[in-house]
């Protein structure tokens, strides 16, 4: 087959670029293998419980759905079994599906599907990493490098302190703050390696550091200032009627 020299050098360049892939070890490292296997720790015999105040939670969380639609609250109540256990065993996955009841299946398969499930238990810093396409194309090549090397660890590890869990994940939905990390709930944006260096010896010094950009700008601002909408917002009624 014949290929123009810009096409060879276009497909050439991609190659040079191409990452490799390591999703399914990345997702081992947090949320455990696809396939269930009881262990001494992490068996249907173990018992859990939500605390009196979870379970107020869980139904003014069920509340907000129609009647007959509680496996709608899938996602949130896992998220409160989980902030509650530290992580989500089987046992736990049967009390959540035992309240919301649905079958456990239903339960599975939301917990193996999204990395913010964890099926193992992880560092009190969990950190993921996205290096989907906008945060690859601002070099979160550089941002998980600098993290491996800072912690010792590589991804979907956890260090031998149970300090830091790192894995790597899809989009967090912060593109426009490319690259970007959450450590727990809080996400750090706009980083350089050096960036990290600070955070986790912020980290490690008992600190947690301000989340939210490290470049200066304000939120999703754009990076390089203000280019419309300059000015602060008036707000509904100001300027249209100057008695108010
Ligand atoms: S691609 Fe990284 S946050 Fe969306």
């Amino acid at each position: 087959m014949f290929l123009s020299a810009a096409v060879r050098s276009a497909v050439s360049q991609t190659a040079r670029h191409v990452r490799s892939l390591h999703q399914s070890a990345a997702r081992a490292g947090a949320g455990g293998i696809f396939v269930h296997r009881d262990t001494p720790d992490n068996n249907p015999d173990i018992p859990f419980e939500f605390t009196e105040e979870n379970k107020k939670r869980i139904e003014a969380i069920i509340s907000m759905y129609p009647h007959g639609h509680k496996q709608a609250a899938t996602i949130p109540v896992l998220d409160l079994a989980q902030r509650q256990h530290g992580w989500l065993p089987i046992s736990v996955m049967n009390k959540v599906a035992e309240v919301l009841e649905i079958p456990p299946m239903r339960v599975y398969e939301v917990a193996t599907f999204y990395t913010m499930f964890l099926r193992q238990p992880v560092g009190k810093y969990f950190i993921q990493i996205c290096t989907t396409t906008p945060c690859m194309l601002c070099n979160s090549d550089s941002i998980l490098e600098a993290l491996q090397n800072k912690l010792g660890i590589k991804v979907g590890e956890t260090t031998p302190d149970k300090m830091f869990t790192l894995i790597e994940v899809e989009c967090l939905g912060a593109c426009v703050n490319a690259p970007m990390i959450q450590i727990n709930d809080n996400y750090y944006e706009d980083l350089t390696p050096k960036d990290i260096e600070d955070i986790i010896d912020e980290l490690k010094a008992g600190r947690v550091p301000p989340p939210g950009p490290r470049n200066g700008r304000f939120s999703c601002e754009p990076a390089g200032g203000l280019t419309s909408l300059t000015e602060p917002p008036t707000g509904p009624g100001f300027g249209v009627r100057p008695d108010l």
